[in-house]
């Protein structure tokens, strides 16, 4: 084991919704892999026992669809323990500190899978009882990480009064996706993209992050939070930041993140005119929703960048639920050529539609080309038409790792460059802030469609919005 790598991790909020869809099976994979030797200790509210944590664990995995390999859980469960306790109590920590001295161990991660209402209490509990003392403990908070600038920034105070930087972990599980990753090897391993990846040449870019599922049982959640903090502010601007970002001069995750944060520093504050808000038709009468409420489930913004890469570029965002599909694309839209040779200009045909670079993030991992070739249908004259060029990521890399996989093995390794960092996240929120004060109306919605129409003027003089898509199909939309 080297010196960085955790020796324990203890799951505060253990009997959770994330850790029953996402945790245990991605610690299991890890354990699968050969990547998880170490105490795993859950520590929740309910009335557990190291058995019922271990059944619940179990289950909990295979109900994702993963099969579990008897062997592998033969060594992983006897290493699970449970802690039943408030967040609130210093008993709590003394049991944690217990069972961390029983197994020995030293470095633990401690992952926050809780409501961020109680980040402040569970980090003072783990300070107060000397169990983040040594520089190589490490803290994972989930997003998200303040609702609003100023929150971020008292958040962060608090934390940083009770932890080192380099010891809180962030997480984005946007940066855990492989997809999402490779959006910075795609330009920085290639000739191909890089040189025209700038004002150049680029018209805009699109992003659409679409879900065809409601809100479903979320009401109480998602009335309070909304589209534009709870996808927006975090993954979709992390995204942004891989796109827009300079090569960073190694990958130094030191170096990374300043690249990234250099897109930040240039971002302009989103002005009401450049954001529309919508909701979907009986949004409503979900369940935990106010009847009046004017929460937003669809969100459509134009960002501008204003770097000497991006001047005059408009990143067209948009994201929401109960849209016509699942997909989530960036979508890097060329300018035309300088000259139309084979279309309208010369002989009244159609003209040609630009080239672009589909990136398709999440599902149905991949990216597109679409370029230009000679259409054999026409023998009056040479005309082009539309190809795609299309590369798989599931066949063409085979290992698919699950973002919190990802992303629970660099927290236990000690490897930080998948992770938010604090100017990052004050950067986003510093970008949102005058659409958060001045949110504007919002517009309704039918179900099945792509979000209300008056987000059609955000792409008023550029590309129309593109449509991502099905993930059954490769065909241009
Ligand atoms: C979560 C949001 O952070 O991300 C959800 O709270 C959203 O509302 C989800 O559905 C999307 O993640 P993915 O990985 O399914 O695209």
């Amino acid at each position: 084991m080297s010196d960085s790598r955790s020796d324990a991790i203890v799951l505060f909020g253990a009997s959770g919704d994330l850790a029953k869809k996402m945790t245990f099976v991605s610690l299991y994979r890890l354990a699968v892999r050969g990547l998880l030797d170490i105490p795993i200790v859950g520590v929740a509210f309910s009335d557990w026992t190291d058995e019922t944590f271990r059944e619940n664990a179990r289950a909990d995995i295979e109900a994702t669809g993963q099969t579990v390999d008897d062997a592998v859980w033969a060594k992983m469960a006897p290493r699970m323990s449970f802690i039943q306790g408030d967040y609130t109590k210093p008993e709590t920590y003394a049991a944690v500190k217990a069972a961390l001295a029983d197994a020995n161990a030293k470095k633990p991660l401690f992952y926050l899978e809780i409501p961020p209402g109680l980040f402040e209490v569970t980090v003072k509990g783990l300070h107060d009882a000397g169990l983040v003392s040594d520089p190589g403990v490490r803290v994972i908070v989930e997003k998200p990480f303040g609702h609003d600038y100023d929150s971020a920034v008292a958040l962060y105070k608090s934390l940083a009064s009770m932890l080192k930087d380099e010891q809180l972990y962030r997480i984005d599980h946007y940066l855990g996706k492989n997809a999402v990753q490779n959006i910075m090897v795609w330009r920085f391993a290639n000739r191909l993209f890089e040189p025209i990846w700038n004002r150049d040449h680029v018209e805009c870019v699109q992003i659409t992050m679409a879900e065809s599922f409601d809100v479903a049982d979320r009401g109480s959640f998602y009335d309070r939070v909304g589209a534009l903090k709870d996808v927006i502010q975090n993954h979709i601007m992390q995204v942004v930041g891989l796109l827009a970002m300079e090569p960073p001069s190694s990958t130094d995750p030191a170096h990374i993140h300043s690249a990234q944060l250099d897109v930040f520093d240039a971002m302009e504050p989103i002005e009401p005119k450049d954001y529309v808000r919508g909701q979907y038709d009986g949004y409503r009468k979900v369940e935990g929703v106010a009847a009046d409420s004017s929460t937003e489930t669809f969100v459509a913004l134009r960002v501008n960048i204003d770097s000497w890469r991006w001047a005059g570029v408009p990143f067209l965002i948009r994201a929401g639920k109960a849209l016509a599909d699942t997909g989530t694309e960036a979508v890097v839209v060329l300018k035309q050529p300088p000259l139309d040779l084979f279309g309208k200009d010369r002989h009244g045909g159609a003209a040609p539609e630009p080239n672009w670079i589909r990136i398709r993030l999440g599902h149905n991992d991949g990216v597109q080309t679409r370029v230009q070739a000679l259409d054999p249908s026409n023998s009056e004259h040479m005309d082009s038409t539309d190809v795609v060029m299309n590369v798989d990521f599931t066949s063409a890399l085979s290992v698919e790792k699950l973002p919190y996989e990802q992303l629970l093995g660099d927290a236990l390794d000690g490897n930080a460059t998948r992770f938010a960092t604090q100017p990052i996240i004050e950067g986003t929120w510093a970008a949102l802030t005058p659409i958060l004060e001045e949110p504007g109306p919002v517009h309704s919605y039918a179900i099945g469609t792509m979000g209300p129409k008056e987000a059609d003027r955000l792409t008023e003089g550029l590309h129309p919005w593109i449509q991502p898509v099905s993930p059954a199909s490769d065909q241009p939309a």
